[in-house]
Order: structure tokens, then sequence, then C-alpha cells
């Protein structure tokens, strides 16, 4: 869909050629900013009590005299801060069913917009108005073809716009790959779809797969990948948009296509969900889109460890032990905690690019999902500047998470007999044993987890991927490369994944 900002004066509003009109009104609006056609209709809304206060409050109008636009709804934002707009607009947005609505103005006159809260507006009507169609192409693919966002003067508003479109083209990215269901979204799929990404100017992919993997030592990744068909990937993508030797943040995606449980298997109520484990990966390729759009000053890697859990006659067998890449062993207690083992080998991969930071993102656990439900992601880090820049990014896109606690005691229960570590600990803080698990990988790295089970999809009759936490990883991104040096074009050459 194509987002654009329009300034208009208030008299140009009633004329304008669009097929629906949504004007958004505060609590105390000055009705004339409107314009005289639609000044005195609002009013009346508002003095008959139509539009209570509250954000979200709907009022839908058809074939109103004077207003080119066949439809005009009227909804009631309770501020302009990004959030309010997300709700009024939103609501309004998801009154917009009808085929024929293909272009659609939103009338901001009546209050002070922020370029941030022109990108909510723009996010809130992607959202209302997304519709999946990969395996799905009867459902009538979104009709909205062009959003206009109309303002007395648009100008400071630029920025805004393009965050706005940004974010969009990351969340739907990864809402699209995560509601694929997992034979149109194998290990091989999701890499040909980061191998198109990295056709653009200063991206690169590279894809490695079961032999170059083994080479590397990586057999906690390998050992999860045994009990399947389907052929491991190991994606690694690369943005270049700072000088080559400026330190990048690497994002690692938990990419398991499929999780059964493996011999350990999960009870079969529910289990297609579990073609959302690759949640953490699809944010990472979302975000890649996304940077594709605003290149930000930073350099950026993604690695996405990618196969599916399967039970099979060559599975892993609980009890069995394995090495990873960093030489540590691993007694694998239960097959179906296999996210912490694809992750720590690409944790010991991802020290090879000496990042700035490294943050994973992960369906890891059903106790974060009883922790923090579905309003925000876990966060995990030993790093306190790390955890508040990145509980900061969450507030600021409205994508939020919470800092969880790493205490060294909650360790203990990953000793093992057999191995330097077991990959369970108890049923009790399970997201934190698993954190403390993927820490004994991070080495001297500054590095963040993201356990993200709660927040990447929704169940029940709304059932499908969020896009989250796209928004919070670019706005991550974004607020790190504002610390850049501006870079010149020589300064910047070749990749560094060059210098590994
Ligand atoms: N992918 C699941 C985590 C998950 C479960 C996400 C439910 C969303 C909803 C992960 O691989 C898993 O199975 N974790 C186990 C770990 C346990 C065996 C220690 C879990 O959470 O039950
Ligand atoms: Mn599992
Ligand atoms: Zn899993």
């Amino acid at each position: 869909m194509n987002f654009e900002l329009k300034a208009l004066a208030a008299t140009q509003i009633a004329p304008l050629n669009v097929d629906v009109l949504i004007v958004l009104v505060p609590d105390e609006p000055t009705w004339s900013d409107a314009g005289p056609i639609l000044a005195p209709l609002l009013r009346t809304a508002h003095e008959d009590g139509l539009l209570e206060k509250g954000a979200g409050k709907t009022v839908a109008c058809f074939q109103v005299h004077g207003v080119k636009a066949s439809q005009l709804i009227m909804v009631r934002c309770s501020s302009c801060e990004p959030a309010g707009i997300r709700t009024a607009v939103g609501a309004a947005a998801s009154l917009l069913k009808h085929p024929r609505a293909k272009r659609v103005g939103l009338v901001t006159h009546l209050l002070k917009l922020t370029p941030e809260a022109v990108a909510s507006a723009v996010q809130a009507v992607a959202h209302a108005t997304y519709v999946y169609t990969s395996t799905k192409p009867s459902a009538k693919a979104r009709h909205l073809e062009r959003c206009l966002v109309l303002a007395d003067q648009t100008g400071h508003l630029k920025s805004g716009l393009q965050l706005g479109r940004a974010r969009v083209a990351g969340v739907e990215f990864a809402r699209e790959w995560a509601n694929r269901p997992a034979n149109h979204a194998t290990p091989s799929m999701l890499a040909d779809a980061a191998r198109k990404l990295g056709k653009a100017k200063d991206f690169r992919t590279q894809v490695l797969g079961p032999k170059q993997v083994e080479q590397l030592g990586m057999g906690a990744f390998l050992s999860v990948a045994r009990g399947s068909a389907e052929p491991l990937r190991f994606i690694v993508m690369e943005y270049n948009g700072a000088a080559r030797t400026d330190a990048p943040v690497v994002l690692v995606g938990k990419g398991i296509t499929f999780d059964t449980g493996g011999i350990s298997i999960k009870p079969a109520a529910g289990m297609d969900e579990m073609k959302f484990d690759m949640g953490g990966a699809a944010s990472v390729l979302g975000t890649f889109a996304a940077l594709a759009e605003l290149r930000p000053r930073i350099n950026v890697i993604g690695l996405i460890p990618a196969c599916e859990n399967m039970p099979d006659g060559l599975a892993t067998k609980p009890g069995d032990v394995v090495t990873s890449m960093s030489g540590q062993t691993i007694e694998v207690l239960n097959t179906d905690a296999e996210g912490r083992l694809i992750l720590c080998d690409a944790l010991s991969y991802a020290a090879r690019f000496k990042p700035r930071s490294v943050i994973d993102i992960a369906t890891l656990t059903g106790a974060c999902v009883i922790a923090l439900g579905g309003v925000r992601s876990g966060l995990f880090s030993p790093d306190d500047e790390l955890a508040r820049q990145l509980q900061q990014a969450g507030e600021d896109a409205l994508d939020p998470c919470w800092r969880m606690p790493l205490d060294d005691e909650y360790a203990e229960g990953l000793k093992s007999n057999f191995a330097d570590m077991a990959n369970v600990a108890g049923r009790e803080a399970g997201s934190v044993t698993a954190a403390k698990f993927l820490q004994k990988f991070a080495g001297g790295m500054r590095w963040a987890h993201l356990d993200i089970a709660g927040t990447a999809w929704k169940s029940g009759a709304a059932k499908g991927a969020t896009g989250r936490p796209v928004p919070l990883l670019l706005e991550y991104l974004q607020s790190e490369a504002k610390h850049q040096a501006p870079v010149s074009s020589k300064a910047k050459s070749r990749s560094p994944a060059s210098r590994a």
C-alpha cells in the first residue's frame, strides 16, 4: 500500500477525491480548523454525545452533502501521543472493509501531529487492513491502495512518514513469513527470502548448508536438525550502512520452522502453532526489509539458524550429549528445549564479527508466555546500558519489553553429571534458566536476549503473526546509528564479514 503526506488547507478537505475520509477528533477541538463543511457535522456529533471521550469511539456517515468521499468516519482520539493515535486510527481503519474503499484520507487538521504520531498512524492503517495471502490467495488481498495523511503543513512530518513506511514494510514481511505454514516456509525457503533481500545495494546474504555447519563444529545446531528430512540452513545477512571499520550490531533469530518437540514430543492440541517458532527469524528478515527502506548509518549482521525439530530414527534422544561450537558439551535432557541449542552455536559464530552488541530474538519458552503474556516481550541482559536502550526502543516504538533477572543462582539447575551443562533446568523460572543457558555462549560480548514467545503471534480467532519485535529492533538500530559519525563513501567499502 502506498502512504503519502499531503498538505491541504481545511477548505480543501471536503472536495478531496478519495473514497473515505477519516477525521481525527481530539478532546478539545477548535471546530473551525476542520473547514466549513466538516466543522458543523463534527460539532453536532460531538454535542449529541456520539463521540464520547476515550480513544477509538467512531461514527460513520455515508454520502455527506458537500463531501466528495462516499464515507466519512469520525474518530475520537484522546491524545496526540503515538499510542493514542494508534488506538484511534486503528479503530477507524478496521471499518475499512468495503472493497470500494481504495483511497483513504486521514484528516489531522484538528490536532498537532508529531512525526512519531504520523508513523504510528501509518502503522495502524496497515495493521488493521493487512490480509495474509501466501497460501490463501482467495482471501481478498487488501483493497486499500492509497492512504493520504492530510495536514495543513507537512514538511516537518516527512521523517515520520518514512519511519512509518519502513516499520510497515518490516512488520508485514515478518508477518507474512511467520504466518506461512511449515511446508511453505522451510529452512531453504527462508534462505531464498534472505537471498532476495541480499540483492539490494549494501546488502549481502550468504547461506551455509549442513556440511559447512558441521565443519564449523556446530554440534548443538546439528543435533536439532538430525530428525528432519529438510536440510538445515545457516543464513548470514549483512547490511553495510557505515564504514567498514565500524563494529556491527548482530541480530540472531531463532528459525525453527516447525517444533514438534522432537522425541520429547509435544501434545497434539495446538501443535500447529509451532509453525510460528521461526518468529525470531522472521523478525530479523523483517528488520532487514525495513533497513532497506531507511538505510541508517550502521552495520548490521543477521544470523538465522534454521531447521525443523522432528522425531525420527536419527533424531537426538533425551540424554544424548552433543558438543557445541564453543567446545562446551551439552546433555540434551529434553529435545523440546531446542531453540537454545541452535542459538548457542549462532552466538558463538557471532563473535567473529566483534560486534558492538548481539541481540538474539526467539520464541524460546512457554514460561515467558505465562510470565508476561502477549503485552511485553521478555528482555534479558547482564548489561544495564544495553538493557536500558532496548527497553527505551520498545517504549518509543510502541513494541514494549520488560527486563527479567539473570542472577547466577538461576543457572544451578543446568548442572549435569555427564556434560558441561544440561539443556533444561527444573520447571521454575523457565524463561530465566533458558536465558542463563544462552548466556554461557555470549562470551565477552555485549549480549541481550528477547523472548518473544508471547508477543510474536496471537492464538484463537485472530490467530496470526504480529510482526513483533521488528519496530523495537528498528528503533534500537536507528538510535545506535544516531551516535555514528557520517561516513565518506571512500571509507565505506567491503563488507564486515570479509574481515571474518
Ligand atoms: N518453541 C517452544 C516455546 C514455546 C512454547 C513458544 C509455547 C510459544 C508457546 C520451545 O522450543 C519449547 O518447546 N520450550 C519448552 C522448554 C522446556 C522443555 C524447558 C517449553 O517452554 O515448554
Ligand atoms: Mn521446543
Ligand atoms: Zn521451539
